[in-house]
């Protein structure tokens, strides 16, 4: 009889999951001869018994599709009542042999402790955050730095007409890589990103400089978490702008409105005119990248790879541009953020870069 292995996806959609779960399916069918089961809407599919069935005609034309045909939730079994029970019931009703789960930090600290309790779990790194720890690039992140870059480019000219200041809050929760790579790819004026607490001060004194040498307009690109640093204590981590105070499963706060927090405030202190704009969602949905697709693939094709070499507890990464295998506990015990030599890109009107 076939193995049967499964997939699931977790966490925030992104572009290039759909070429994961195709080229997996693919090379587990017809290389393995394994039977390929879809868990739905990821971690609480495992504990509901929500499947679907994976075939090469189901999956072949999916290669240019956004989102996951999966669907997905931000359910976490270990904090569900008997969430864990639940999940190993069906893995053990479903007689699954291996269980891929794609996903951010999350999803992969799941799959860990999934594994952990002995269960044969491969890991998959994606987020557009690019967050994820031991790998260079996660899947969507490219998809969404050429959406957040096509935004900014298209704001220059009607901020320029207007002689405006334009606020843009991109996504990012702890991690600013797709403010500070859109924001330099898009011209931007002024890229605050997590890493470094900002003071409005520092921000409208740029702002002032930079109108003052002649350019009557400017992009400020924000990262939905960064944080306002607390003038009062210079060691305050700062706080966040958040939408509303509920939390997910993963203990998340909703982030959001720092844009137009920041808008308000610049053009209350500088009198220029401005306005905020909120990508959003818009970063997460669609087609992927080329570079995402190929990604995509390549992590598909190594995932189910790892299952058929029974090299179960770890993740496929990519290092340099090789594919390699780090464990799920390298890739769950932190977040990736942007390092120093990079951050110092952001620009000096930071006071703690
Ligand atoms: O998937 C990561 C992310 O896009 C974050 O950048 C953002 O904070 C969050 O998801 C938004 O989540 P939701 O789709 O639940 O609003």
């Amino acid at each position: 009889m076939a193995k049967k292995i499964g997939i699931l996806t977790g966490g925030g959609d992104c572009p290039g999951l759909n070429s994961v779960i195709r080229a997996a399916v693919w090379k587990g069918i017809e290389e393995y001869g394994f039977e390929m089961v879809g868990i739905r809407r990821g971690w609480k599919g495992l504990t509901e018994n929500l499947t679907t069935p994976l075939t090469l005609d189901n999956v072949t034309s999916i290669w240019n599709q956004g989102g996951t045909i999966l669907n997905t939730s931000r359910t976490n079994p270990y904090k569900e009542e008997n969430g864990v029970e639940k999940a190993k019931d069906t893995y053990k009703k479903l007689k699954l042999e291996g269980l891929i789960a794609i996903g951010g930090d999350d999803t992969l600290m799941v799959a860990y402790n999934f594994f952990k309790e002995g269960f044969n779990t491969v890991g998959v790194p994606k987020t557009i955050d690019n967050d994820v720890a031991a790998t260079d690039y996660t899947f969507g992140f490219d998809t969404a730095i050429n959406i957040a870059m096509e935004t900014l480019d298209r704001l220059h000219t009607t901020a320029a007409s207007h002689e405006r200041v334009m606020v843009v809050e991109l996504m990012g929760r702890h991690a600013g890589w797709i403010t500070l790579e859109a924001g330099i790819a898009g011209g931007a004026d002024i890229i605050i990103i997590p890493e470094t607490p900002f003071e409005i001060d520092n921000i409208v004194k740029r702002l002032k400089k930079i109108r003052e040498g002649g350019k009557n307009y400017a992009i400020v690109a924000v990262s939905e978490g960064a944080k306002i640093s607390t003038v009062e204590d210079e060691d305050e981590d700062g706080s966040f702008v958040l939408k509303d105070l509920k939390k997910d499963a993963f203990g998340h706060v909703k982030l959001g409105g720092i844009g137009k927090v920041l808008a308000d405030e610049i053009e209350d202190r500088t009198g220029y005119e401005t306005r905020s704009v909120q990508l959003g969602h818009i970063q997460r949905g669609g087609p992927p990248t080329a570079f995402d697709r190929f990604l995509g693939t390549r992590f598909g094709l190594a995932a189910i790879d790892l299952v058929a070499e029974g090299k179960f507890g770890n993740m496929t990464a990519l290092k340099g541009n090789q594919i390699v295998t780090v464990s799920l506990e390298k890739a769950a015990e932190k977040t990736r953020t942007v390092p120093d030599n990079l951050k110092a890109l952001t620009g000096f009107f930071s006071p703690k870069i």
